[in-house]
């Protein structure tokens, strides 16, 4: 373009617009200036009310007055946290405290509302009377979005009935070694899948967070959690950079697809398999944290450390570390040492050990979530708003995976005479698993799950009480006198690394529970049916048991709806509907020997997406049974 054409162009345009800089700013000046309302609020902080938004206590160790004291701008209550202590305490009780710190957050920081997080993993398993779900990995084997959608939604009006904001979930973990004691967290060993399904219970659970339904989900725990050498708890996963986007990423992008806006650092720790590089704990790992997570992939929203993650890092304490909040920890769970947590941060950030910058992105990023929720709601505070019964019993029947069965078995008709045995059959701490009502759930008891319904209470509940004989350990009945045995095997509940599988142990179930092998040794042979449920947090190996029973179905935790199991169990009534048999299919391999602890066996008993109708014409054959190896394999 030559000179002439060059000044006419520009003529032109300056003419097109009608303005010259003069007449521009007049315009530009006529309004009011505005900004984001993050950044409106962030300048009004001053630097302790900064670090009071990124400090997080437990709700046992600050007071509301506390809250107001330090500018505190977010609570968590752990597994077995309460208001009170009171592990009764109820929605109402759960509300007004919430609604105390909230008066108090809010006179020290007018407009700046506090987030109470908390484990809703499966439901509002921490408050009596909440409806337990599934948990994830029964989830997984429904492969049902939509269900799982629909029980974020059902958990997050739970947890606002309470008055609560924040969930530390989904767990997004792709599963590589089930000895892991949080496997059951898991939906599953395959990407798309927990892609898939990771993706539909943050948007289940984020549905109207601006009106007071949703509560903000967590991706956790950022990242390869479930990738951890030998499935040690907090131990470190090796794999490369592209195992680490492409498996134990999968989760996150869905996640990140459905606008999640929190994520939890894992404990873990990342070497890369392929350079050979030690990169040690992700809470402090600034290239997976911000350079990975915050800018790679876009995410605006806050990352929260673990329960005292921060300590876990080389030079660090609990209530001290500056690495972890470079490397990009936005908010710190600190439970207990807070306030030591406060002043010495503040040091740090005054001593320009964290820069200033890093402070007010962590600040701006904990304003934008809180900002894109309303903390005040209009569910209500009652037991009932935390209640889907209908909907868990749906999860349970479309969770249930049929490993063995006979034709024609089931469902059993209405006229059976059963004998029940199991201690399991009416014990629902064993039925839910953990994170119920307590951490590890070992310490509850019946009476902590009035809204529960036992297997024995579902069976009793659809054939009549004089239809269904209880025998706990099978040694008082014959079941020679019956139409057919239902057998409940368990595990223990279990949270966290209280669940691993100790590397000197093996998959056999039998072994860690030499009950549950002498209960079918008792009642089958007798020329009836035995119909086996195994309640578990992780496939299992079963040859022995499965081969004492007619039918072997993996029942997972399946919470407080056993109604959901009798449903496959049982015929309808007459005018009841017909369950389409079982649905379920696995999420996991099932083991074909006691040392198959890898998601990846290429010779399992059932391989992923296994699993039997119950419509089959065909029995299956016997399972081999060598014996088992003295130790497996390191
Ligand atoms: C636990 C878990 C984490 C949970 C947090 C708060 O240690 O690792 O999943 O959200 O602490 O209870």
């Amino acid at each position: 373009m030559n000179r002439n054409t060059l000044l006419f162009a520009s003529l032109l345009a300056l003419a097109g617009t009608g303005a010259n800089a003069a007449d521009t700013d007049a315009i530009v000046q006529a309004w009011p200036a505005r900004q984001p309302h993050r950044d409106a609020a962030l300048k009004g902080l001053s630097l302790r009310q900064k670090i009071g938004q990124i400090t997080q206590p437990e709700i046992r160790t600050i007071t509301p007055d506390e809250v107001r004291e330090y500018a505190i701008g977010t609570v968590l209550n752990g597994g077995g946290g309460w208001p009170g202590m009171d592990r009764a305490a109820t929605p109402a009780q759960w509300r007004a405290l919430s609604e105390q710190f909230q008066a108090a957050a809010l006179q020290a920081t007018p407009g700046i509302p506090l987030l109470w997080g908390t484990d809703a993993l499966h439901g509002h398993n921490n408050v009596r009377g909440a409806t337990l779900f599934p948990h994830n990995i029964g989830l997984g084997a429904t492969r049902d979005a939509d269900l799982v959608r629909d029980i974020g939604r059902a958990t997050a009006r739970a947890v606002r009935a309470t008055g609560l904001h924040w969930t530390f979930a989904p767990t997004l973990a792709v599963v590589q070694d089930v000895r892991w004691g949080r496997t059951y967290e898991s939906f599953g060993a395959d990407p798309a899948l927990v892609k898939r399904l990771g993706q539909a219970e943050v948007e289940g659970l984020q549905d109207g967070l601006k009106d007071g339904r949703g509560v903000l989900a967590t991706a956790k725990h950022y990242i390869a959690d479930g990738g951890t050498r030998r499935g040690i708890d907090q131990g470190v996963a090796h794999a490369s950079p592209a195992e680490l986007a492409q498996v134990h990423g999968a989760g996150y992008l869905g996640a990140l697809d459905a606008g999640v806006l929190t994520a939890m650092a894992s404990f873990s720790s990342w070497t890369d398999s392929a350079g050979y590089v030690e990169h040690g704990k992700m809470h402090g790992n600034r290239t997976l944290l911000t350079d990975v997570l915050k800018d790679r992939l876009a995410f605006d929203g806050l990352v929260v450390s673990d329960w005292d993650g921060i300590g876990q890092l080389p030079g660090c304490a609990p209530e001290d570390c500056p690495a972890a909040i470079n490397a990009g920890i936005d908010i710190v769970m600190v439970p207990f040492k807070w306030k030591a947590f406060y002043a010495n941060t503040l040091r740090d950030v005054e001593q320009g050990r964290i820069p200033m910058s890093r402070i007010d992105d962590a600040a701006r990023r904990i304003l934008r979530v809180k900002f894109s929720l309303s903390v005040s709601t209009d569910v209500p505070a009652t037991v009932e708003a935390m209640q889907e019964p209908e909907l868990a019993r749906r999860a349970v029947r479309e969770s249930l995976v049929l490993l063995k069965s006979k034709p024609g078995l089931l469902p059993l008709p209405r006229t059976a005479r059963v004998l029940v045995v199991g201690a399991a059959a009416d014990d629902v701490k064993r039925q839910a698993g953990g994170w119920s009502v307590t951490w590890q759930a070992r310490d509850t008891s019946n009476a902590d799950y009035p809204q529960a319904t036992t297997l024995l209470a579902a069976l009793r509940q659809r054939l009549g009480a004089a239809q269904v004989t209880f025998d706990p350990d099978g040694t008082t009945q014959d079941p020679a006198r019956f139409d057919a045995v239902v057998a409940v095997l368990a595990e223990q509940p279990y949270a966290e690394g209280e669940g691993d599988v100790r590397i000197t142990e093996s998959l056999r179930h039998s072994r860690r529970h030499p009950e549950d092998l002498a209960v079918l040794q008792r009642v089958s042979g007798h020329g009836k049916p035995v119909i086996t449920l195994l309640y578990s947090g992780r496939p299992l190996y079963v040859n022995d048991l499965a081969n004492k029973s007619d039918a072997f179905i993996a029942a997972w935790l399946p919470g407080s709806e056993g109604t959901g199991l009798a449903d496959l169990l049982v015929a309808p009534a007459a005018g009841e509907p017909a369950w389409p048999g079982f649905t379920g299919r696995l999420s996991f391999p099932w083991p074909a020997g006691p040392c198959q602890f890898s998601t990846h066996e290429a010779r399992p008993w059932w391989p992923v997406g296994g699993g039997l109708s119950g419509a089959e014409k065909t029995e299956q054959p016997r399972l081999p049974e060598p014996a088992d190896p003295p130790l497996c394999p390191l």
